[in-house]
């Protein structure tokens, strides 16, 4: 019995919500799974540098979901083709373990639920964002709790798209993790957790000038803008265009943006434009919201 599983890009953060917020995004990973002896990963695609072994973050989250499930797995052969660029700030890390997650729990007779599913995928990840918009699709907004991360999932305006742009260089989320500082400023911390709460009512009530407010951080981007000093003109370019706000996707260096449909070509060609003449080579792309996270489906071998 075989499954195919595809998992969502993510973009996380969002701005204010600091390792709480993602989006799903239509770029997708997709991975034919089977039951086998051992574990073995055969990578098509974006898969420069990734480990085909025990290693491999499908592998390490397969193991962690039937360990979670108190189940025996004896392996999975697993085929990896992904369209979600590696270390840019997509999630390719999610969708990887994601994918462990749900192909396991499928193998298995699905003993674990989505929450489950989502705290092993966090355990393995670190944190919860990016896996939660995987796994639920939508914009998610994940909160650690003593049981570990609990998320849920808000449909995303329709009127509304994601423009990211995705520079040609990488950066390692370990990085752009350890150059964070360990503590903030009271003011800090008030200015994010208004601004996450003025986001989520921005989505609810599908109001662009609540979003053009909310769409500012304090927590993150600050010291990671020593990493990506580009986010400064490329988000400044996106919103003189019509964004609502522009910000660092996830931990980076991809940006995204999120504006009126309409003007969404408009922002997508005025961050090339910026980038080019700032000599940081990349593509932004207009996307549409994700509203479907991780799906698994029976699927026939072509071996
Ligand atoms: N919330 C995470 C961060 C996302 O900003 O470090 C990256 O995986």
């Amino acid at each position: 019995m075989e499954f195919r599983v595809r998992v969502p890009a993510t973009s996380a953060n969002l701005g204010p919500g600091f390792d709480a917020f993602a989006l799903a995004l239509p770029l997708l990973a997709e991975f034919d799974v089977r039951p086998g002896r051992g574990y073995e990963v055969r990578v098509e695609g974006h898969g420069d540098g990734v480990p085909s072994g025990s290693s491999n973050l499908v592998v390490i989250a397969a193991r962690a979901t039937a360990k979670a499930a108190k189940e025996q797995l004896q392996g999975l052969h697993v085929v990896q083709r992904s369209e979600i660029p590696i270390a840019r700030g997509l999630g390719s890390s999610a969708a990887a373990i994601v994918a462990g997650c749900v192909a396991a729990n499928e193998v298995l007779g699905r003993p674990l639920d989505r929450q489950s599913l989502l705290r092993t995928a966090a355990g393995v990840e670190g944190h919860a964002d990016n896996v939660a918009a995987a796994l639920f699709g939508g914009f998610t907004i994940a909160a650690p709790s003593p049981e570990g991360p609990v998320a849920t999932s808000l449909e995303f305006p329709r009127a509304w798209r994601a423009v990211i742009f995705v520079p040609g260089r990488q950066l390692s989320t370990r990085q752009a993790r350890r150059i964070l500082p360990r503590r903030v400023a009271r003011a800090d911390a008030v200015f994010n957790l208004a601004r996450t709460a003025i986001f989520v009512a921005a989505v609810l009530k599908k109001d662009g000038t609540l979003l053009r407010l909310a769409m500012h951080d304090r927590l993150h981007e600050p010291a990671r803008l020593r990493l990506v000093p580009a986010l400064d003109f490329i988000a400044r370019a996106a919103r003189a265009a019509g964004a609502f706000g522009a910000v660092l996707s996830g931990a980076g260096p991809a940006v995204l943006a999120i504006a009126p449909a309409r003007l969404a070509p408009r922002v997508a060609a005025a961050m090339n434009a910026v980038a080019e003449e700032e000599s940081w080579a990349g593509t932004a792309q207009v996307m549409r919201v994700r509203g479907i996270g991780a799906q698994a489906r029976r699927h026939e071998s072509t071996e």
